[in-house]
Formats: structure tokens, sequence, C-alpha cells
């Protein structure tokens, strides 16, 4: 059965995979932008604390539902809870959620593509003026830029899961890695460095508020690319001879490690190039800050490695984000794929054309509501902001819902699944998990206080973005 879905060849492939789908612009760009205006040290300290205690059991949760039932996220929830139809349209959430973050990461994607060919035909001088991601995310060649995305992320798809999205991570993967390091090598020899470092390293506690939690636990969510349905059809991939637990830990920690890497490349590049940086000035920082932003910051090292110099290092930054980008956009694009495939009974080529066709209608809609369409550009206005098509989706699938569908899968682990059956599938196989003081904590947790701080920062997201109120109150 499972043969013919397809399955990832080995523990490797899954964990490479995963890891893929974990890393990207998350990690390398949004994470660093976020500790640094959330407190640096402070914000790490809670987004660690967040991954291991409250993400970890839910990734568990997430992977166990794929592994057990074989399925998409509306057939897991479906099959695991006995055929209830409402467990199923909920279940439908985490295939809209990856359907809608395709749309506004392609996007990004396509950014990042122009960004990185402008800086690589010497044009970073251009990138790095205040008036250029305005001009970048109107211009019409992006419209062929987002062609080449897609074609690039369906033909890897269209090899399917071990042909396609595994091979594909297993060479992109270690690459960036090694790129990744180089370039915080070489960042880390800067004047001034240090003080970036001591920014991020070492802990503010005066600096935490509730915005702190909320932006930790939303961020721990979409970068380990939880609370999407992505680790439940990634679960329903994964052998039933390997071992979820080592798995998820590896997966856990290769992510959270590359955003903290990222940390180290840009928070003392930041402080490196301008010493005097007033972090609160980033504190209203968006997508758009961050690009202009970044190119600033290559531009900067112009001083030290000439232009052609930091221009090289900054197509080079831009190629590592891509290649991260791409393997997460395969894997947010293969969700509603895999849901296509199990229920619709499509091929995966009709599979495929089916999501080209309605993503790029909402890509391309999405890419004009960034000026140069008005109407798409000031589409409503809550929390006090006008916000365009893009920023609606980016605030509803990056900011709000996240936690919500993890609150949904720790009451279905923990209550309509059954528990047993739920312990049983985490820790097939692994006799040392099974006994030990972790099972004990993530059986405990999953049912009881893990869905509480989950329902209580949906309910803060809420109220914060469409509201402008802080339900905490501090
Ligand atoms: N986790 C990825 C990142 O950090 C993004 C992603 C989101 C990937 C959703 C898949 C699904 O950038």
């Amino acid at each position: 059965m499972s043969g013919s879905r397809g399955q990832f060849s080995s523990r490797l492939g899954f964990i490479l995979a995963a890891a893929g789908s974990a890393v990207g612009i998350g990690n390398l760009v949004a994470f660093p932008v976020v500790a640094t205006k959330n407190g640096g040290g402070a914000f790490l300290v809670i987004y660690i604390a967040f991954v291991a205690l409250i993400c970890f059991p839910v990734m568990l949760g997430e992977i166990a539902m794929g592994r057990a039932s074989n399925k998409n996220p509306v057939g897991a929830f479906y099959a695991l809870s006995g055929g209830n139809k409402f467990w199923g349209r909920l279940g439908g959430l985490a295939i809209l959620t990856p359907f809608m973050i395709a749309v506004f990461y392609s996007v990004i994607t396509i950014w990042i593509m122009l960004y990185m060919l402008q800086s690589a035909s010497g044009n970073l001088d251009r990138l790095a003026e205040p008036a250029a991601f305005g001009e970048i995310v109107s211009s019409p060649t992006l419209f062929f830029y987002m062609l080449i995305t897609m074609a690039i992320v369906f033909f890897i798809l269209a090899g399917g899961v071990k042909g396609g999205i595994e091979k594909a991570a297993k060479i992109l993967m270690p690459t960036l890695m090694i790129m990744l390091i180089a370039l915080v090598l070489f960042v880390l020899t800067l004047d001034n460095a240090v003080e970036g470092l001591r920014y991020y390293l070492v802990p503010d506690f005066s600096l935490i508020n509730s915005t702190v939690f909320r932006s930790a636990l939303n961020h721990a969510f979409f970068s380990l690319s939880l609370g999407m349905g992505i680790l439940i059809t990634y679960g329903s991939y994964f052998s039933h001879k390997e071992k979820i637990v080592n798995a998820t830990r590896l997966v856990a920690v290769m992510d959270t490690s590359v955003a903290f890497i990222a940390g180290l490349l840009i928070l003392p590049a930041i402080f490196a190039m301008n010493p005097n940086v007033d972090v609160q000035t980033l504190s209203e920082s968006s997508v758009s800050l961050i690009f202009s932003y970044l190119p600033q910051v290559f531009l900067e090292m112009e001083n030290i490695v000439g232009y052609t110099g930091a221009s090289i290092l900054a197509t080079f930054f831009f190629m590592l984000v891509l290649f991260a980008a791409m393997t997460s956009l395969v894997s947010i694009t293969e969700i509603p794929i895999a849901w296509m495939i199990d229920e619709k009974g499509y091929s995966r080529r009709k599979a495929l054309a089916a999501m080209g066709l309605v993503a790029g209608v909402f890509i391309v809609l999405a890419t004009m509501s960034l000026g140069m369409v008005d109407r798409l550009s000031s589409m409503v206005t809550y929390g006090g902001v006008n916000k365009s098509f893009f920023d609606v989706i980016y605030d509803l699938f990056y900011d709000t819902i996240l936690p919500f569908i993890g609150f949904l899968v720790c009451i279905f682990c923990s209550y309509r699944w059954k528990r047993s059956e739920f312990m049983q599938e985490v820790g097939e196989g692994d006799e040392s998990y099974t006994t030990s003081l972790l099972a004990s904590y993530v059986n405990l947790s999953l049912g009881t206080f893990i869905p509480v701080v989950l329902l209580l920062v949906f309910a803060n997201n809420v109220a914060q973005i469409y509201f402008g109120y802080n339900l905490l109150g501090f």
C-alpha cells in the first residue's frame, strides 16, 4: 500500500526531506530579524524552550498520525477518528494552510531569485537603495521568474517522493550548510561583530513581553513546518521499520541549528556594519524591511572586500536562501498534491496540473497586490492597518492559524484517536523510548498544558492582529 503512494528510501531520506522542508526562508531570513526585533538573546532562549517543550511533542503527534494512517491530513484525521466527517473536515485546514503558504512563499522565493540575479549582475548598490524593494515587487518581470520557479518546483515534484523530493534534499541540504558556515566565518572576522554576538547570545529578560512569546511560537511552528499537515504527509512516507523519535529530534535540532547559525551571520553583520544600530528602528520590520536591509548589509562589506567581493557574497547568500526556499516550496506543494492523489483519486500528473493552475492564479494575484493593482494592494483594513491581498494571506497563515492546527493535533491525538495507539505508534520498535522520561512527558503534556498554551497564543494572535488588542496584557 505504502509502496504505491511512494516512500522514503531510508531514514536519512526522511530526515533530509523533512529538514529540507523545515529549513527555509524562515530560518535564514525571518528568524534573525524576528530575533533582532524581539530582544535578541531573550528571544533565543524562549524560542528554544518552545521548540523543545511544545513543538517537539506536536511534531511527534503529526508524524505518528501520518505513519499510522498512511494518508494525507484529511485522510489521516478521517481514518484515525474511525470515519468521523467533522474531524475529516478539520483536517482540510491542514490542506488549505500549506496551499496558502505555498502562495506567499512562492512570491518571496521569486523575489529572492531576482535579488540573487541582480546581485550577480553588479546591481547590489541599486538593491540597497530604499526604493529598490518597492520597484522590484511591482515589476512585471516577476511573472517571468514566477514561471521559472514554478517549473523547477513542479519538475522536482513530478519525480515523486524518492526520485524528486529526496534526491533534491540530499544535494541541496549539505551544500547549504557548507555555504552558510563559510559566510558566518567571514562575518565573525569583522570589527564590532562581537557586539551583535553579545546582543544575540546574552539574554536580557527585561525585554520579554507577550509579543515575544507570540512571535517565538508562531515562528517556531512555521520554521519546523508544523501545524500545516506537512509532517502528517511526510510521516505517511516514513517506513514502519524506523524510529520516529530519533528522526524527529534530528529534524528539530537541524532546523533550530540552521536558524541559530543564520542568526550568527545576520546579527553580527548588522552590528559590524552599523555599530550604533538601534534595534528599535527594526521594530516595525516586516517582510519588506528585511529585503531592503539585507542588501545594505552586504553593500557595507564593500569597504572590506571591495564591490565585487560584496556582490559575490550577496549572490552567494541569496543563492543559499533560494536553495532552502526551493526545498521548502516543494514540500508545501506536495501536501495538496498528496490529498488530490489519495482523496480525489487523481494521478500524480493530473494533481500536479491542477495544483499548478490554481496556485498559479493565486500567486499572480498575490504578486499583483504589492503595488501593481490598487484594489488588491489595499484590500482590507484591520487592526488599524491597511492590508494587501499578500498581507492577508501572510497574517492569516503565517501569524495566526498554525497554533490552532497544532491545538487540534494535540486534542486529536490525546482524546479522539486512541491515546494508547498514538503512544504505540510513536514508540514502535523503540523500546528505549517507551519507558523513557521523554515518553511520560509527551503523553502527559500533549493532552494538557500544550494545547492550553497553543490556544492562548492563537487567541492572542487573533486579538492582536485583527483587533489591535493584547489579551494577555503584558
Ligand atoms: N519551514 C520553512 C521555513 O522555515 C517554511 C515552510 C513553511 C516550509 C511551510 C514548508 C511549509 O522557511
